[in-house]
């Protein structure tokens, strides 16, 4: 199995998936919106343990689609789950949490990010075990009737900071995205670059372009995420 960044490529395949496990979907652009502003925080899970004839499309077997929270009530720059799923066939192999683990640990990385939030239905007991059991997010407060149909939402979140101790590793480039985006002073962990990788985000930050709320994406969400 190989966990890798989601490329634009991928969309239509990702969007299947998400069509095929969960009710909350969203329009094609909504992802490559995700894909273009933060393209360290979405993952997907590619199936290529059988050999496929070239040019054939990936296998994409889950995905994580994940952004940085742009204008946050609590003015705390902090990452947010759009969404997660895996396809039945490759559950209970730990793709969603390897899934999750990479996104966080690139907000961390990339965006200095202090937390990660996420809204999840109060019935969705595997994905309540993985956030709260496995990955070790609390829940904040319930929303409710959040979704479309009228159920409520718990609202979760994980701190980051204990990535940061694990990992030994600090962000960079804290005061670029600050720069970029024009609106937030993070004067937080103003370390190096993470090795040669370093190298690769500067040239991903580069390709970067400012885009947000004030151009039109709010509406893109087909269902779920415009009503919250
Ligand atoms: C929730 C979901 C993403 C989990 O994906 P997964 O790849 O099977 O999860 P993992 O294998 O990484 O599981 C990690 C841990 O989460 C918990 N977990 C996962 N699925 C579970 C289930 N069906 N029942 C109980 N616990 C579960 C377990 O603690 C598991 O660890 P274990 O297998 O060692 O016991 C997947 O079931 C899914 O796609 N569901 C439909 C879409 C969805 O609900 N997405 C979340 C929206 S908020």
């Amino acid at each position: 199995m190989d966990i890798r960044v989601l490329r634009p490529s991928d969309i239509p395949h990702v969007q299947l998936a998400n069509i095929t496990n969960l009710p909350e979907n969203y329009f094609c652009k909504y992802y490559l919106y995700h894909a273009m502003s933060w393209p360290q925080l979405s993952y997907v899970a590619v199936d290529v343990s059988r050999p496929t004839p070239p040019h054939s499309p990936p296998k994409i077997v889950g995905y994580v689609l994940a952004k940085m929270e742009e204008e946050p009530l609590d003015g705390v720059q902090h990452g947010h789950i759009t969404s997660l799923s895996v396809m039945r066939t490759h559950r209970r192999l730990g793709l969603a949490e390897k899934l999750m683990r990479q996104s966080q640990l690139a907000m961390l990385e990339t965006f200095s990010a202090h937390y990660v939030s996420l809204h999840v239905r109060v019935s969705n007991v595997a994905a309540l075990r993985l956030y709260r059991d496995t990955l070790g997010f609390t829940n904040e407060k319930t929303e409710k009737a959040y979704y479309a149909d009228g159920e409520d939402a718990f609202s979760m979140r994980m701190e980051l900071s204990g990535l940061k101790d694990k990992d030994g590793g600090e962000g960079d480039g804290d005061e670029e995205m600050g720069g970029m985006e024009g609106e937030r002073t993070l004067g937080v962990d103003e370390g190096e670059g993470v090795g040669s990788e370093g190298a690769e985000k500067e040239r991903e930050r580069k390709r970067r372009v400012k885009v947000g709320r004030g151009l039109g994406v709010g509406d893109l969400v087909e269902r779920n995420e415009a009503g919250a």
